[in-house]
């Protein structure tokens, strides 16, 4: 997935000038060339996504079209059994992440060429343990983790996974393939490497009889089901004003902006706890009542809350709020760990992000759950807090200090058609 890496906001944005710091108002050449991008993209051509069946650009608003599959599955028979054709110097692989060399050689190629901020100041750095949990959900395929390598060097230069969910649209449960991860190496760029790894990745999905998908990317593609914003809490000002990661805000100092973002030592909420194994069954029901609401939403059971929720050391965090009273589990929330390379600086090479990930809200009003969620990140040692405005988030973002990114994080279904374009707030979905 590629989304926004950093912070560009008034009081709490990098030097990328989206609004211009000198005067406060000045739109930067920058930022008004990117949305004439935007609006120019809508019209791009897009010769690969043409030819997918994916919502396209000429059928926004057309309301005729009926919501589901855009194409119906093929026999199995008919699925192509050998791989697509890579230019003649490479080669595919398949990624065994169980491998320590292996999930070594990803984490390397991901460290070293995956998604960065528009001004190349960071880089997603996922952890190789995170690597190995958001590759190996239950009912994982291993065919799935696909590698391109250098026949002669045998290095791996490219990369794309999938993993299996099924994913609710309004009332039908579809099992899809989350697909993520997809990486060229910087030397290898532009020469069409891409469309072929995504008809691979779509080629071993079919052969397991599942016809859909869910992705994420920060660029405009046919055609996003949703358009989505991150936002960013500063927990540690200093740092991020010192990487670029934001700035100082106007007429602010460095010890005034500490003091902004200053939290209490502890959480507040009586009885929030670290989730435990013997919760996943209170945490599902919690969960799938709470996703009801939305218009798309991952269909979780309890194996799939064991793995995507229960806590792992520097990969996932969650919390939750036992009632002193009646031990009743009334509210959840959860965020993940990924790290960014801070690219060129002297001080600090790593910036250690916390992502919102899962929250439900029941008894404690969200705003007071998310502010513990920024208390415990806080005790962790991150140095900023993300979200989405997905979901309920936009009710908490403003009051708790959150402000807005630069850029945009589009989500897309690929062969499912929605009628509407969907707000944020209808998403229940968060990709890794
Ligand atoms: C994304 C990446 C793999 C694309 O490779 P590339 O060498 O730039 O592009 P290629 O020449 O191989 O392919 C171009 C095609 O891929 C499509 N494409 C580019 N990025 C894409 C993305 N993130 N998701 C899906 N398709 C994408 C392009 O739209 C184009 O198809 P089109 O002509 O129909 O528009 C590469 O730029 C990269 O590794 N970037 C850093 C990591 C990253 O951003 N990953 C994506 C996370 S969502």
């Amino acid at each position: 997935m590629a989304d926004d890496i950093k912070a560009t906001e008034d009081h709490n944005s990098s030097s990328d000038n989206t609004l211009a710091p000198a005067n406060g108002n000045e739109v930067s050449i920058d930022s008004l060339a990117r949305q004439v991008q935007e609006s120019l993209s809508l019209a791009k051509r897009h010769k690969f996504w043409e030819t997918q069946p994916v919502g396209q650009f000429k059928d926004l608003g057309d309301a005729s079209l009926p919501e589901g599959p855009i194409e119906p599955p093929t026999p199995l028979s008919e699925v192509k059994q050998e791989p697509y054709n890579l230019p003649s110097p490479y080669e595919w692989t398949t990624c065994d992440m169980d491998s320590e060399e292996m999930c070594n050689e990803v984490y390397v190629l991901l460290t070293n060429n995956y998604v960065e901020d528009d001004e190349n100041m960071f880089r997603f750095n996922y952890s190789k343990e995170f690597l190995r949990w958001a590759l190996r959900p239950p009912g994982f395929y291993r065919s799935w983790h696909i590698g391109v390598r250098v026949k002669t060097s045998k290095k791996l230069v490219a990369f794309i996974t999938g993993v299996p969910a099924r994913i609710r649209a309004r009332d039908t449960v579809v099992t899809m393939a989350e697909i993520n991860f997809l990486c060229v190496h910087k030397k290898l760029r532009s020469k069409r490497l891409a469309p072929v790894m995504i008809k691979e990745v779509t080629r071993r999905v079919h052969m397991e009889n599942i016809w859909q998908a869910a992705y994420t990317a920060g660029v405009v593609l046919p055609t996003p089901i949703s358009t989505c914003q991150y936002w960013h809490r500063s927990l540690n000002p200093k740092k991020l004003i010192d990487v670029g990661f934001s700035r100082l805000g106007a007429r602010m100092t460095m010890s005034r902006t500490i003091k902004l973002y200053k939290l209490p030592d502890q959480t507040v909420t009586p009885g929030f706890r670290k989730m435990e194994p013997h919760d996943v069954p209170a945490v599902t029901r919690l969960l799938r009542n709470y996703l009801k609401q939305f218009v798309v939403a991952p269909d979780f059971d309890e194996n799939d809350v064991e793995h995507w929720l229960l806590p792992k050391e520097g990969v996932i965090d969650s919390y939750l709020v036992e009632s002193p009273e009646t031990h009743e589990i009334t509210d959840f929330c959860s965020f993940y760990t990924l790290p960014s390379s801070i690219l060129g600086n002297q001080n600090h090479s790593t910036l250690k992000a916390a992502y919102s990930y899962y929250n439900v809200s029941t008894k404690t009003p969200l705003i007071q759950l998310m502010n513990d969620a920024l208390i415990v990140a806080k005790q962790k040692d991150f140095d900023v807090f993300n979200a989405l405005d997905v979901m309920q988030n936009e009710s908490f973002l403003k009051q708790l200090k959150f402000c807005p990114g630069d850029g945009k994080l589009h989500y897309y279904l690929y062969n499912y058609r929605l009628k509407h374009v969907l707000r944020a707030s209808e998403l229940g979905l968060v990709l890794l």
